[in-house]
């Protein structure tokens, strides 16, 4: 896989001076009371934003936010990124009120370099996410290079991630660079034993990225709600717990699978549990196999802890993707935050991928002795699959 690099074109590579660029970066970021709840991703873009900066460009930014399905959704505009954005790099960023059209061409035109302008969210167009040509040759016409740095998209074919680069020279921005290097450790033969630790509320999200790792890692720790259908697969009683139960044939399949591969699949032993889902909630913990009924499981107990930071311990690299759980709570944080410590203490090499799980092991304080934090989630664990990324694609010879 050391291929993923290969034939990339680096913006460090373009001939940029003056230039006016047009600059794909993902700020599909957490809001909350209408503000930037985690800047990680746009802290993240800064590196090639201040290059470009130093080579007297007009930077002209664009990036999704959610899922607004091709309607104007005002609180999926990207004000508060443009003001977090601001006060990061130190200079004023212009929001501009829509993506393409006059309005948005007259603005552009009338900057010059050093400028910072943001488009509006491409997701309030329909034609972004089908990759409508003429909405892709509307905001090629915003630049004269393109540069992709939004790692966190680069599995999706989309008119700002694919259709531009068939329009102007396209080059990938050092937040890519610095991710596709990060991981091509976990693809390019890692030190093993390579563990895989899988979590995150919906087993049905994860199905996939499971059954490709069965042939890449030697072992996969399963938490979060995730664990619940693999329990429930597994003839366990889990109480109200979240389980996507038409996928229990899948799931038993893939275990049959991982036995024959001789992939150890670690289930959570004990589990905390609650009625309900909040800071006040009374907790106790149960046999993961025994949770009574009117109860939901909600993150990893202390002997699942114990049990995943033993196979921590022994392993040289590590992935880890999904929350063991509802970690934005207080009752129900333990879990993720021990794991988020075993792997700080691990001699491994050890990333955390997942726009969440990434946001987890900070809120947590446990982030600092992690080997690499990637911005991405679906992107990244599209790289650990082996998967293609279109966008990625794009930017090669
Ligand atoms: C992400 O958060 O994984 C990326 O921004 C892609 O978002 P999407 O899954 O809505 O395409």
């Amino acid at each position: 896989m050391g291929g993923l690099l290969s034939g990339l074109r680096k913006v460090q590579e373009a001939d940029v001076a003056g230039k006016t660029v047009l600059v794909r970066v993902d700020y599909n970021v957490p809001l909350k009371d209408g503000e930037v709840a985690d800047d990680a991703r746009i802290e993240a873009s800064l590196s090639t934003l201040r290059y470009l900066l130093e080579k007297e460009t007009k930077l002209v930014l664009m990036s999704h936010l959610g899922r607004p399905e091709g309607k104007v959704v005002p609180e999926l505009r990207l004000d508060p990124v443009a003001e977090r954005l601001t006060s990061l790099i130190s200079r004023p960023v212009r929001k501009l009120d829509d993506c393409v059209g006059k309005e948005v061409e007259d603005a552009v035109s009338s900057g010059s370099a050093g400028d910072i302008f943001l488009l509006e969210n491409l997701r309030f167009h329909p034609e972004e996410t089908t990759n409508e040509p003429m909405f892709a040759r509307s905001l090629a016409a915003l630049g004269e290079l393109y540069v992709n740095d939004a790692f966190a998209t680069l599995h999706r074919a989309h008119a700002s991630t694919v259709g531009v680069p068939d329009h102007l020279p396209a080059y990938a921005g050092m937040l890519v660079q610095r991710e596709i290097e990060a991981l091509s450790r976990l693809t390019d033969d890692p030190a093993r034993p390579y563990i895989a630790i899988i979590g995150g509320k919906k087993a049905r999200s994860k199905l996939g990225a499971l059954r490709d790792l069965l042939d890449k890692v030697d072992e996969i720790l399963i938490g979060g709600g995730v664990a619940f259908t693999f329990l429930r697969a597994a003839g366990a009683e889990v109480g109200n717990s979240i389980v996507d139960e038409d996928l229990l044939d899948e799931i038993r399949e893939l275990i049959r699978a991982a036995y024959d591969m001789e992939v150890k699949i670690v289930l959570p032993r004990d589990v905390v549990i609650a009625k309900e889902i909040s800071e006040q909630a009374e907790t106790a913990t149960a046999r993961a196999d025994k949770i009574p009924e009117g109860w939901i499981g909600l993150d990893i107990g202390p002997e699942s802890i114990e049990l995943f930071r033993k196979e921590i311990e022994k392993a040289k690299t590590i992935v880890w993707a999904g929350p063991m759980g509802a970690f934005e709570l207080a009752p129900f944080a333990a879990g993720t935050r021990a794991i988020g410590e075993a792997l700080s203490a691990a001699d491994a090499f050890t990333v955390v991928g997942g726009g969440e799980t990434g946001e987890a092991v900070k809120k947590l304080g446990v982030a600092d002795g992690i080997s690499y934090i990637s911005t991405g989630g679906g992107a990244c664990l599209a790289i650990l699959r082996g998967k293609r990324l279109p966008a990625l694609e794009a930017l090669k010879e």
